[in-house]
């Protein structure tokens, strides 16, 4: 029995059970305590849905209802909807749809999706939104867990539907030969989730798995809700671990007085600056030897924002452990702060770095932490003889990556005295070997394992939580849980860089000459990717249109607010922003079409990218060459799928209060990072003629398991079923550098490809030596047989068998690993249609299309999947996402609603349409797609904005105050573009 507890008793699924229950216990807690891991915790303030069940059969937030109040009630959780094997049929359409990314999410919007269907069969497009708007996800855009519902809703009717098909065209060889099926021109306000379309070009070769829209490997346990988040298995005599964090933005700590706390009952450990070693890191999960600055420890005698670390607490139980940081009392010596980067130069700003044990700032007096400089070419003459030259400054917001699980972690000693970190972490390997040195342990003595994650965007790139659980294990002996709150989430985690850019563009006869970019990049408290994420901006942000002169300024400074990060985009989308934006300005102000004038100056087939060699990632680069792009046929598909020329020129005759707008934008990523990044992949053949397939990379939601599964099998002749995935641990799976930089595809990938062709060379080494055959390299693997010229075939178990027990016994099995010098960029279109009201400045957005070329597409529903995610983010970055911060530096909007973010009830009609190349250096010709799909969107607005209004906004997120405003220094007769 619990402290304060009751017995209640409940129907779960069908079934009676009593359960123990605290006072003040939520109801989400004690289904969690009692093993309905599909349960999930996002907010705890009932802001986020993913702890929706069903109580007598309507959705209810779980957080929202403590325990007590639940007794005798009927609840339904997923674990219960399914009956044995067979799913229920909203389980299988959201797996066929692919609705189902990280699944963390997936549970609620299954039952929520349920209760709507058990209510209403045949709801609307409009009804299913309305309904899966009370659970957020921030990884599908919606787009996906839409179509599954209604799908659902007609297999519960009808009893089965079509298959999920793929549309595919070959690629015109010019683009005035370009249509398109019907829907995708959605006229008559068809708004139905679409199937992402592929143009592939007439020479690409065929292929068996790949391209195929194969289901995810870990859609049915997601599905489930079974437990496999790093929240989801807790080890005997688990204590609670919880972080105590600054009130202040800038403080020294002069007393710290613990003894309340430690004389608690229950509580086994409290941490303070004073019990752990001073030991400094950089928090950004990199390759060796990361950038520095090392301007961190595990726990300081000084807070440099509201949210830093103060003190951690391990006790017996979440709420013992919560009021035990309550009787930490820290008196603290308010120092002044800065929150402006700007101010944060100056002279007389307080410094925020100024402990003596820091190195690697560039100058720590000015909160400087670096200075970049780079330059190709002859910037000041190139200028000097330009025809225009021309500027814009752009202002980026502070967007945090919100995914829905929080980060947890676990730490335990093993049976060997070994410590585990189950954590959800996108960089394991970086994490064991960042935490070895702060926790006193050699590397060998740490095992990481990546469980499934709920998302991350980049915020789980960081060591954010291991290195002080592992010190709660380290002092209490006992196994440790710590999972941050979302309120901790957004100030103690990390977000994106907000960005001052300014470019100047010099331009002769409508080609660019000269580019001059300043990049001014607020890192907040700590400089973790402070560097990284400047030289990438750069560096995209200066290859896009590649001009021969083109120079890179940047100042990475501290201010006294959380740490910024990783984030997808990182860097490129805050630079690709400003440089769309002017481009647009430029081809305004020179009477030029915009698109033309895009087309005349971007990046083409067979030219060198300048600023590849001196601007790398926190490091020299290397020379590179764009060798494929289909931005060409992304742009000219799209601009025939919006009619955009039409509609632009309709827009030009408008009056009243709503004004439609069409807008574009052309983006460029890369493909992880050139000459740094490693993976390694190992595949082992079973008896069966079955696979492991054990990689280090990291699936954080992304489908990148099943992808790499595809490439396998491809390779193998095998169906992606035959191949039993397993990603990631320490122990067991070898080095990856983890997922980041949109790496997975092209370098883990390579990894497969190389291993799984190794694998194919044995078997037919094998298989000859069992057919007496001289030349294996003419056997042939297919369907899941080694098949000889001679008509003979072999199953691939019957070699499995005869190589483990028979013939030249030993294990068919390989490993390789992959890095490339190269980093192959994949291009794309996006288009905006939009409606701005002119009173109010509010924008609706209507249609979102991306087309792009991300090489060969491995999987057509994933990858697509990425893209619209990816544009919802996009769609926050550019209209409603800013961290505010009050005076003292307190963040304002610290939970979701302040904090907004795309429901399923606000998101715009979303397509996606690949063109397919085949990139000569990518695993089948893939390149990446992670990344790309949140670049263009909000200058693709700006620029829809302009054409509705012919005003220019150059500051995000584009609140309806901002453009209004912007709106009352235009005349009637300028915004009616007359
Ligand atoms: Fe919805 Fe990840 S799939 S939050």
């Amino acid at each position: 029995m619990k402290n304060d507890s009751q017995n209640i008793t409940l129907i779960i699924n069908g079934v009676s059970k009593s359960l123990s229950v605290g006072k003040k216990e939520s109801l989400l807690d004690a289904l969690r305590s009692a093993s309905y891991f599909s349960v999930k915790s996002g907010c705890d303030s009932g802001d986020c849905g993913v702890c929706t069940i069903l109580m007598e059969g309507r959705p209810v937030r779980s957080c929202m209802i403590r325990a007590m109040e639940a007794d005798g009630v009927n609840i339904t959780t997923v674990e219960g909807l399914s009956q044995g094997e067979k799913l229920h049929p909203i389980q299988e359409a959201f797996i066929e749809t692919g609705a189902v990314q990280c699944g963390f999410c997936t549970p609620s919007q299954v039952l929520v999706a349920k209760a709507l269907l058990d209510e209403n069969p045949n709801p609307s497009e409009e009804e299913v939104r309305g309904a899966m708007s009370g659970v957020l996800c921030r990884c599908t855009g919606y787009v996906r867990t839409t179509e599954a519902v209604l799908r659902a809703a007609a297999v519960l009717r009808e009893g089965e539907t079509e298959p999920v098909m793929i549309p595919q065209q070959i690629l015109p060889a010019e683009s005035k030969q370009i249509t398109l099926p019907e829907a995708y021109y959605r006229k008559g306000g068809n708004t139905a989730p679409l199937p992402p379309l592929v143009f592939t070009p007439q020479e690409m070769s065929q292929t068996q798995v790949i391209g195929k829209p194969e289901v995810k490997v870990d859609a049915e346990k997601l599905v489930r809700g079974r437990p496999v988040f790093a929240d989801d298995q807790q080890p005997e005599g688990l204590l609670y671990g919880a972080l105590l964090t600054s009130p202040h933005a800038h403080a020294r700590i002069v007393n710290i007085d613990a003894s309340q706390a430690r004389a608690m009952p229950g509580v086994h450990a409290v941490l303070t600056y004073e019990d752990i070693p001073r030991i400094k890191y950089a928090s950004g999960g990199q390759s060796y030897p990361q950038p520095p600055p090392y301007d961190q420890v595990c726990l300081d005698n000084k807070v440099r924002h509201v949210g830093d670390r103060v003190a951690v607490v391990a006790a017996e139980t979440k709420y013992l452990a919560e009021n035990a940081l309550r009787l930490i009392h820290v008196e603290y010596e308010l120092l002044p702060l800065v929150l402006d980067p700007v101010e944060a130069m100056q002279e007389d700003a307080p410094v925020i770095h100024d402990e003596p044990d820091t190195e690697g700032i560039y100058d720590s007096q000015h909160n400087v932490v670096h200075r970049i400089d780079a330059q190709v070419g002859d910037v000041e003459t190139a200028f000097s003889s330009a025809e225009h030259v021309l500027e814009g400054e752009y202002h980026t917001p502070k967007q945090q990556q919100a995914h829905l699980e929080t980060h947890v972690c676990i730490t335990y000693w093993d049976e060997d005295d070994r410590l585990v970190i189950r954590s959800s972490t996108q960089v394991p390997f970086h994490i064991r070997r960042m935490v070895a040195p702060l926790i006193g342990l050699p590397v060998k003595r740490i095992r990481v394992i990546k469980p499934r994650i709920g998302g991350g965007f980049g915020n789980k790139q960081e060591l954010i939580l291991e290195d002080l659980c592992a010190h709660l294990t380290l002092k209490t002996g006992r196994p440790v849980r710590m999972e941050l709150t979302r309120r901790q989430e957004f100030s103690s985690t990390r977000s994106r860089h907000p960005n001052l850019v300014r470019y100047k563009i010099g331009v002769t006869n409508g080609k660019l000459v000269a580019a001059d970019l300043y990049l001014l990049g607020d890192t907040g408290a700590y400089g973790a990717h402070g560097l990284t994420v400047q030289m990438v901006g750069g560096f995209k942000g200066l290859t896009l249109y590649n001009p021969p002169n083109a120079r890179f300024v940047s100042d990475v400074v501290y201010t006294n607010k959380p740490p910024t990060g990783a984030f997808r985009g990182y860097g490129a989308m805050q630079c690709q922003f400003g440089i769309e934006v002017l481009m647009e300005e430029i081809a305004e102000q020179l009477n030029l079409d915009v698109v033309e004038f895009k087309r005349d100056n971007w990046l083409k087939i067979g030219e060198p990218m300048h600023m590849a060699k001196v601007l790398g990632e926190g490091r020299e680069g290397f020379e590179q060459m764009l060798e494929s792009s289909a931005l060409e046929q992304c742009v000219d598909i799209g601009l025939e799928a919006m009619d955009f020329y039409a509609k632009r020129e309709a827009n030009r005759r408008q009056s009243g209060h709503l004004r439609r707008g069409m807008g574009i934008a052309v983006v460029m990523h890369g493909s992880g990072i050139a000459g740094l990044d490693m993976a390694a992949a190992t595949l082992k053949m079973n008896d069966d003629g079955s696979f492991n397939l054990l990689m280090g990379a990291t699936d954080l939601g992304t489908g990148s398991d099943t992808i790499l599964a595809q490439i396998a099998a491809e390779s193998l002749g095998i169906p992606v079923d035959d191949l039993i995935v397993y990603s990631s641990d320490t122990d067991f799976t070898p080095f990856d550098k983890g997922a980041y930089a949109s790496s997975t595809t092209y370098i883990s990938g390579g990894a497969v490809r190389k291993a799984a062709l190794k694998i194919k060379i044995q078997i037919q080494e094998h298989a000859a030596l069992m057919l007496d055959l001289d030349d294996p390299a003419k056997l042939e693997l297919k369907d899941r047989k080694v098949l000889a010229p001679d008509g003979r075939s072999l199953t691939l178990e019957e070699v499995a068998l005869n190589s483990l027990h028979q013939m030249n016994q030993h294990q068919i099995m390989a490993t390789a690993s992959h890095m490339s010098y190269k980093s192959p960029p994949p291009t794309a279109a996006q288009f905006a249609e939009i409606a701005v009201d002119i009173e109010t400045g509010q924008i609706t957005v209507e249609r979102l299309l991306m087309v792009v070329d991300c090489g060969r597409v491995i999987n057509p529903i994933t990858a697509a999947g990425q893209v619209e995610g990816g544009m919802a983010q996009a769609l926050g970055f550019a209209l409603t996402e800013d961290m505010i911060f009050d005076v003292e530096g307190h963040l304002v909007n610290d939970r979701f609603g302040p904090y907004h973010i795309f429901k399923a009830d606000e998101m715009p009609v979303m397509d996606v349409i690949f063109v397919q190349t085949d990139d000569p250096s990518g695993p089948y010709g893939a390149k990446s797609v992670a990344e790309i799909s949140i670049d263009g969107v909000a200058p693709a607005l700006v620029s829809a904005l302009h054409d509705a209004t012919s005003v220019w906004v150059r500051e995000l997120p584009l609140y309806p105050e901002q453009v209004w405003q912007a709106l009352q220094r235009k005349t009637d007769k300028e915004i009616n573009n007359a």
